[in-house]
């Protein structure tokens, strides 16, 4: 079983790479196998929107997000971490999301045989750290979240954050969070 672990933050070693790491350790004394990817060291274009995909079958930018679909697309199981930037996830993880149109079916393809999330059923789990000391403040944009990854397709398996994060290592002054993520990689 492969787990790919994407982290959408900016910065190295931070709260969320933290928290993503946690929960693949989870994943990973079940003897899952990981593969981890730093977004922010990868050449990664916003969608052009030319619908290409749609057409041809594949996205036709030529940047690491075609490495990227190779692995979304073999993964077993994913966690997607981001922090939250201005009430969302940041713009380097929205990127990634906007481009999964490509592995869509919910408008008329030209290419029916085309990957299609839809039916690929792969498991994921959305982690976010955030500054506000407030746990609840994002409740809405999370359960959002996770109707947006449902209708694309994903078997969500839930959602975990851990807000009041402002240095790179306030995570670690909230040392049981790191039980429930390796709770949830295990579940993985
Ligand atoms: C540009 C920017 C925007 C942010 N916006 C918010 C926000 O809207 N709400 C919030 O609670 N924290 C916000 N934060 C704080 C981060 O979400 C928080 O520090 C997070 O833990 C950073 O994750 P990292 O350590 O993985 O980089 C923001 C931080 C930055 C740099």
């Amino acid at each position: 079983m492969k787990v790919l672990g994407l982290i959408g933050s900016p910065r190295k070693d931070g709260n969320t790479e933290k928290l993503v790491n946690a929960i693949l350790d989870g994943a990973a004394e079940k003897g899952a196998e990981i593969k981890i990817y730093h977004l922010a060291r990868m050449d990664l274009k916003p969608c052009k929107g030319c619908m290409s995909c749609k057409l041809e079958g594949k996205c036709i930018i030529d940047d690491d997000m075609q490495e990227l679909y190779k692995e979304i697309l073999s993964a077993d199981a994913i966690v997607l971490g981001s922090p939250i930037y201005m009430w969302e996830i940041t713009a380097l993880t929205k990127t990634i999301v906007d481009r999964l149109i490509a592995l869509t079916c919910w408008q008329p393809c030209a290419k029916p045989e085309y990957p299609n999330l839809l039916r690929i059923k792969t498991r994921l789990v959305l982690a976010y750290t955030y500054g506000n000391p407030d746990p609840n403040n994002f409740n809405q944009y999370f359960k959002y979240m996770e109707g947006l990854f449902s209708f694309l397709g994903f078997d969500v398996q839930g959602s975990i954050w851990v807000s009041g994060t402002i240095g790179p290592d306030d995570i670690l002054h909230q040392s049981e969070i790191f039980e429930e993520a390796r709770a949830l990689g295990k579940k993985l």
